[in-house]
């Protein structure tokens, strides 16, 4: 088991360094950056007019991630728990419906393809595995190329999906920020690298790691971020830990926030949303929480903060896959440091096959 772990204490650690090479096997191939196009094969004939993304946990955090993408091409888009979605299924319409799972044997997820196939509906699983439930069941599949996962709680699978997705929605409909887009990923494993490299977030889990409860808050694409940073969080410290949306927090949540709960901001650009991010900050930090702000340093969010977890400037979709490098590794050294069974935490599997 040792020789499987590459020296790293944890295979989870050694899966958050593996994201780089991750990211370049998802990409190889699929992109062409002098004629800013995309190839993901007989998927580019797709086009869909809209699409129902349904997952469970961190799949499901990609999958809202994902939704965001068609939205900003103009196509309806939303995000379902697969749970939810089997016991109420929405209107279809002729809209895709893409399964998320790394396994391809989540009972949830598959069920809710079932579902939607029996009414008709194209579907398409994005998944780690070839040959799993998912990617035979499904009319067609796209797979994320991020090798074997072993740790329980999921690291290197969650920034493939989001890279995948981002081919997805690039290879099936039409934006003007393209190039963008696609050299944003081009960059993107280099720029995972640096965070890799540097020891920012260990620095916070030992700062922190006697918090009674974290909050994570985000805006637009960073908002599954908060989502994907608490659930790590909960999953491998044993902690409270809780991702809400920036701009809710102060409808209910803010009751709970005080000296001994940091949280974690997740701002980047300089835009509305980034101004407003900032404005939530100056909220928690007048109830004396401790902020940690994970920022590109393109708006105020460093001024308000304790602690600032660096991010290079780059696009927003890029943006997320590095905030949550950055918050993977605070919540591996927070469990690291609290002596946690960090590959196999209690009570979770790897792969759920109940519904
Ligand atoms: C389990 C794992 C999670 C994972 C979820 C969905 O609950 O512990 O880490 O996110 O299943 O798994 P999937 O294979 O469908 O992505």
């Amino acid at each position: 088991e040792e020789t499987g772990k590459s020296g790293y204490d944890h295979y989870m650690l050694k899966e958050i360094h593996e994201q780089p090479r991750a990211l370049r096997q998802c990409l190889r191939g699929r992109v062409d950056e002098l004629s800013a196009s995309v190839d993901i094969g007989d998927l580019g004939d797709l086009s869909p007019t809209g699409v129902q993304f349904v997952a469970c946990g961190t799949s499901y955090h990609a999958a809202l991630y994902g939704a965001q993408l068609f939205q900003a091409a103009g196509i309806p888009a939303q995000a379902f728990l697969a749970s939810e979605y089997a016991t109420g299924v929405p209107p279809i319409g002729d809209a895709l419906v893409v399964g998320v799972t790394q396994s391809g044997e989540t009972a949830d997820t598959l069920s809710a393809l079932r579902e939607a196939r029996s009414r008709g509906a194209r579907t398409l699983a994005v998944t780690n595995v070839v040959g799993s439930t998912v990617a035979r069941e499904c009319d067609h599949a796209l797979y994320i190329r991020a090798g074997p996962e072993i740790g329980v709680a999921a690291s290197k699978t969650f920034a493939s999906q989001l890279a995948a997705l981002n081919l997805l929605a690039l290879g099936t409909t039409s934006t003007d920020d393209t190039r963008e887009v696609i050299a944003a990923l081009r960059d993107l494993p280099g720029q995972v690298q640096s965070i890799l490299d540097s020891s920012a977030a260990e620095a916070v889990a030992e700062l922190y790691q006697d918090a009674d409860a974290y909050f994570f808050i985000g805006r637009g694409q960073q908002f599954p971020v908060a989502l994907e940073g608490a659930l790590k969080m909960k999953e491998i410290t044993y902690k409270h830990a809780e991702g809400f949306a920036a701009g809710e927090l102060k409808h209910g949540p803010l009751a709970l926030v005080t000296e001994k709960t940091p949280v974690f901001a997740v701002v980047t650009g300089d835009d509305e949303r980034a101004r407003k991010t900032v404005g939530n900050i100056k909220e928690v930090e007048a109830r004396d929480a401790p902020v940690v702000a994970v920022t590109d340093g393109q708006n105020d969010a460093a001024r308000y903060a304790d602690e600032v977890l660096e991010l290079p400037e780059t696009h927003p979709r890029a943006a997320a896959v590095l905030a949550n490098i950055h918050l993977q590794l605070v919540s591996y050294h927070t469990a690291a440091l609290l002596g946690r069974p960090i590959d196999k935490p209690r009570n979770l599997a790897k792969s759920v096959t109940v519904e």
